[in-house]
């Protein structure tokens, strides 16, 4: 049977590094679910679908056509045969997401998908619900956090880097925090610490240190 890793936390507390390089290490296939959320709201405003209408969002939900593929030590996406890029790390996408990640036909769809990829092998698996929700029987659940400012600080800079956008920092903090409100109060799967998660705070950690403990507590 395959091994997962299941990794959850809010935004830009690093998990996607982490999951990134425990992945390397371990030889472990990367998983990012919150991408699958934002190809469904991509896709969701390419079609002019009412992101803020749940019944809209939950019509549109099985129109949606997402292939996958392991390449490179990770999980990659495939929309109609293109790969998404940063077409789904917008700001534009980074406002609607929650929203559709609070239909619960949407998530059905993304957890159905995240578990049928134990047939490619190991996964480490980061999200807001992996813990508790998609992979709650893992032996291997962590919750990384950090303050709201060392995670607007990281966002923004790699925002910079990847060219993305240009906003201050006080706008990314506004942004991830709004985001994170959505997602620890819908209705179903809330990012949430479990019972049984290690949990990591990686405000004064660097990344190294981070995979340092996650490596440990996997071993
Ligand atoms: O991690 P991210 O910022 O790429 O996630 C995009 C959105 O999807 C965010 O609002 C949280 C949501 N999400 C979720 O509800 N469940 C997951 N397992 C992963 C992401």
């Amino acid at each position: 049977m395959s091994k997962v890793i299941a990794i959850d936390g809010p935004s830009g507390a690093g998990k996607s590094s982490v999951s990134r390089l425990v992945g390397e290490r371990l030889q472990m296939l990367h998983v990012d679910s919150g991408a699958l959320y934002r190809i469904y709201t991509w896709q969701a405003l390419v079609k002019g679908v009412d992101t803020a209408n749940p019944a809209a969002v939950a019509a549109f939900a099985p129109k949606v056509t997402i292939e996958c593929r392991p390449e490179h030590g990770a999980i990659v996406y495939y929309v109609g045969g293109e790969l998404p890029g940063n077409r789904i790390r917008t700001p534009e996408i980074n406002a609607h997401a929650s929203q559709v990640a609070t239909v619960k036909e949407v998530r059905d769809a993304v957890t159905a998908l995240l578990r049928s990829l134990v047939k490619f092998g190991d996964l480490v698996v980061e999200g807001r619900d992996i813990t508790t929700a998609v992979f709650p029987d893992s032996p291997y659940r962590f919750y990384l956090t950090a303050s709201a400012e060392a995670r607007a600080r990281r966002r923004q800079k790699e925002e910079v880097e990847k060219g993305i956008a240009n906003q201050s920092e006080e706008a990314v903090k506004a942004s991830l925090l709004a985001r994170d409100r959505i997602d620890s109060t819908r209705k179903y799967a809330p990012l949430k610490k479990a019972d049984g998660v290690t949990e990591i705070d990686s405000s004064d950690l660097t990344l190294e240190q981070v995979v340092g403990l996650v490596l440990e507590a996997v071993r």
